[in-house]
C-alpha cells in the first residue's frame, strides 16, 4: 500500500518526503484553509515540487461546467496534479469529460459502493472512500474500502482506491489488510505508525547490555 500525506502543510510534506515515506499528497479546501489565507496556486505548485507523485487538488465549483474549467486550469499548474472532484452528478459529468482529456481525477467524498462504481465508470483515476466520516455516523467505513477494492479487482478496473479520512493507525492497518492501493494519512498518524513500546524498550536494552560489558566503546573502537 502506498502512503499519501493528507495535508497542505509544506513543512510536514517536506519532512515526510525527506523520510522517503510518501508517494503523493491529498489536499482539500478545509486543509488548505488551515494554512491561513494563502495563494492556492503558489501553494499547490510548491507542494508539487516537493513530491513526485500525484498531488490531489480540489475544485470549488459545484456545477459541471465550472468544475471542468477549474480542473483544466489546475491541471496546467504541474505535471503531477490530480484534480479532486466530489462524487456528485455534476462531478461525474465533469470526470467523464476530464478523464477523456487525460486529466487524472480523484473522485472524493465517496460514501457508498454505488458512488465508487459510477466514479470508475466515468474514468476516475482514483476514488476516495472517506472512512472516518462514515465511522462518525455509526457506519463501518472500512467495509466500504473492502467492498470497493473487491469490486474493482473483480472487473479488473484500473481505478485506484485511496482510503481517506484516516483518523488513526488502526485505520492504516485495516486499509492495508483491505488491499487499498493507497492510504492518505494525516501527518500525526504517519508519525504514529512507526511507534511501538517494545521497539523503544528493545533499543534501550541493547544499549544497556552493550554498555555493561563494553563501557563507552563504539563499534569501531
Ligand atoms: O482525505 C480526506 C480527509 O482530508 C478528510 O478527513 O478527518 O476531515 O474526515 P476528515
Amino acid at each position: 500500500m502506498q502512503l499519501f500525506l493528507d495535508t497542505a502543510n509544506t513543512e510536514h510534506i517536506r519532512h515526510a518526503s525527506r523520510l522517503g515515506l510518501i508517494s503523493g499528497v491529498t489536499t482539500n479546501p478545509s486543509l488548505v484553509s488551515k494554512e491561513g489565507k494563502v495563494d492556492y496556486k503558489a501553494l499547490v505548485k510548491e507542494i508539487c515540487t516537493v513530491v513526485g507523485g500525484p498531488v490531489s487538488t480540489e475544485v470549488l465549483s459545484q456545477d459541471a461546467e465550472g468544475m471542468i474549467a477549474e480542473a483544466r486550469e489546475i491541471a496546467t499548474w504541474a505535471e503531477n496534479i490530480a484534480v479532486k472532484i466530489p462524487s456528485t452528478l455534476a462531478g461525474l459529468e465533469a470526470t467523464s469529460v476530464l478523464s477523456k482529456e487525460g486529466i487524472k481525477v480523484n473522485m472524493t467524498l465517496c460514501f457508498s459502493l454505488n458512488q465508487a462504481v459510477l466514479a470508475a465508470a466515468a474514468g476516475a483515476a482514483f476514488v476516495s472512500p472517506f472512512v472516518g466520516r462514515l465511522d462518525d455516523i455509526g457506519e463501518d467505513g472500512m467495509q466500504l474500502v473492502v467492498d470497493i477494492v473487491e469490486y474493482l479487482r473483480y472487473y479488473d478496473i484500473p481505478t485506484l482506491v485511496i482510503a481517506a479520512s484516516i483518523r488513526n493507525t488502526s485505520h492504516c492497518l485495516s486499509a492495508s489488510r483491505a488491499g487499498a492501493h493507497i492510504a492518505t494519512v494525516p501527518y500525526k498518524v504517519l508519525l504514529q505508525m512507526i511507534e511501538h513500546p517494545l521497539t523503544d524498550s528493545g533499543v534501550r536494552r541493547f544499549a544497556e547490555d552493550w554498555n555493561k560489558v563494553m563501557g563507552n566503546a563504539g563499534i569501531f573502537s
